[in-house]
């Protein structure tokens, strides 16, 4: 037995532990509230942590108001996020005046900045747990002496090179699922804060990723989505490295798989073999997120992003010309320190030229121990909101524009819910487009054809062709 393996076992019986120690301590089944920040890999940890808690015994309520235990899972990457956490913080303070009995345990990302756990050592005392990035396998142990425990327990630590496979996950839906297959960021990218709360890059093991995929399948699951920071370097520091690409025709092997997608991709990094596979796989979407941050080479440059405005385009329009209905996202952030109202319209450009499906657009976020942090050309509040403002526009109408396409055709999607709306059902298209329809709860989780009827911007209302 490896040490990872080793160590889930360990965690495994903090869980029986737990669950022992909560049928003494509550007469009727406990319950918690859990709320995710953030990306999907964090996401998935959430889903994790809930898993883990159903196991022992709690039941998940939708108010922080009805729980014994409330879990806030953080993200740091936008300085925003910390707000809204020590926004809920304030908020519980006084929920746990009138429950004293209430735990409230805070982990992920934002907890990694030492800043961050200081002052919640400080001012924050009511918090019971805190823990990082890095020790999250932990979580079970870390819970168990907390509920024997009346004071403050904060365990961060710096760094880890342990993958701990194996732990029990809470899936929001049956039929589909993301998978880690990486951790960690190696880019440095200059205004990012990703690589030190998230640590090097490590890659888990083909041989783990297959087998837990087989076991998905196995139990339901359809489609999976693969994740990391930078799934093009996958596989890079393994013992016996393999590309991403060979990853994804291992993948493609699972039988009963049916959809492939995989977040999130560097252009640095995207390599032809890629593409190729792409081009010739029957199950991985044809559907790319590829973040290309700014238009300007210069702003590039200092992002420490390692490719330019030029080799942007050549790739998105190789990408296009290997597979033409290719759907393309992109993350793009203004008013990084010292853009120009130049710069800006090389951002505008590229965002004519390549016809993106949707772009995510951030206003840039000072994070304190980024190299950008300490440049001193910030550009100020008005310019960028006027910026992110034309930029938002124009967007929206190149992504409306880029959903209109499908207007007409029949497209197979995946079902995945009712809506708000009775009777009336929600899934996605390969290109991760959302359509409404008229359906009913026998189709969910399966594959229908539907005609996309009418474009409504960023979906669509359709019916079902069959
Ligand atoms: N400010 C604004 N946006 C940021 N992102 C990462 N760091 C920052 C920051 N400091 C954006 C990038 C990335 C996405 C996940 O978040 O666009 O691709
Ligand atoms: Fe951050 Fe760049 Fe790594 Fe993405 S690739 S997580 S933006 S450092």
């Amino acid at each position: 037995m490896n040490n990872n393996t080793q160590e889930s076992k360990i965690q495994l019986e903090y869980i029986n532990k737990c669950t022992e120690l909560v049928k003494e301590k509550y007469k009727k089944a406990p319950a918690f509230f859990i709320q995710n920040a953030g990306c999907q890999m964090n996401s998935l940890q959430t889903d994790t942590v809930a898993g883990i808690v159903k196991r022992m015994g709690y039941t998940e309520v939708s108010r922080e108001e009805d729980a014994d235990v409330v879990i806030y899972n953080t993200c740091t990457v936008r300085e925003n996020a910390n707000l809204k956490i020590y926004g809920h913080l304030g908020h519980l303070k006084s929920i746990k005046k009138k429950n004293p009995e209430l735990k409230i345990v805070l982990f992920g990302c934002m907890m990694q900045e030492p800043e961050v756990i200081e002052k919640i050592h400080k001012e924050y005392s009511f918090v019971d747990l805190v823990f990082g990035t890095h020790n999250f396998h932990k979580f079970p142990e870390l819970f168990y002496r907390s509920l024997n425990t009346e004071g403050q327990i904060i365990d961060v630590w710096k760094e880890s090179d342990e993958i701990v496979e194996g732990m029990p996950s809470d899936r929001k839906y049956s039929f589909k699922t993301g998978v880690n297959i990486m951790f960690g960021c190696n880019n440095f990218c200059s205004y990012c804060i990703v690589p030190y709360v998230r640590g090097r890059e490590k890659s888990r093991e083909p041989e783990a990723i297959i087998e837990e995929i087989k076991g998905l399948v196995a139990d339901g699951v359809t489609e999976v989505m693969l994740l990391g920071q930078n799934v093009n370097s996958y596989g890079k520091t393994l013992e016996h490295p393999v590309t991403f690409a060979q990853l994804l025709k291992q993948v493609e092997a699972i039988e009963g798989l049916k959809r492939i997608r995989f977040m999130t991709s560097h252009p640095k990094d995207l390599s032809d073999e890629l593409i190729r596979t792409m081009a010739e796989s029957k199950k991985v979407c044809h559907h790319l997120h590829l973040p290309m941050q700014s238009g300007s080479s210069r702003i590039l440059k200092i992002m420490n992003r390692r490719y330019d405005k030029e080799k942007y385009l050549e790739l998105v329009a190789k990408i296009r010309n290997a597979v033409p209905d290719i759907s393309l996202t992109t993350d793009i952030i203004v008013g990084f320190p010292g853009e120009t109202e130049e710069d800006f319209q090389d951002t505008l450009d590229v965002v004519e030229k390549c016809d993106f499906d949707s772009a995510f657009t951030f206003i840039y976020s000072k994070r304190s121990g980024t190299p950008a942090a300490k440049m001193e050309n910030q550009v100020p509040e008005d310019v960028v909101k006027d910026r992110f403002d034309r930029l938002l526009a124009l967007v929206q109408e190149k992504g409306r524009k880029a959903s209109s396409r499908f207007e007409g055709t029949v497209q197979e999607i995946l079902v995945e819910e009712e809506s708000r709306e009775k009777g009336i059902f929600t899934g996605r298209t390969e290109y991760n487009l959302l359509v409404h329809f008229p359906g009913c709860q026998d189709l969910i989780g399966k594959y229908v054809k539907v005609k996309l009827d009418t474009c409504k911007g960023f979906y669509y209302f359709g019916s079902l062709a069959e």
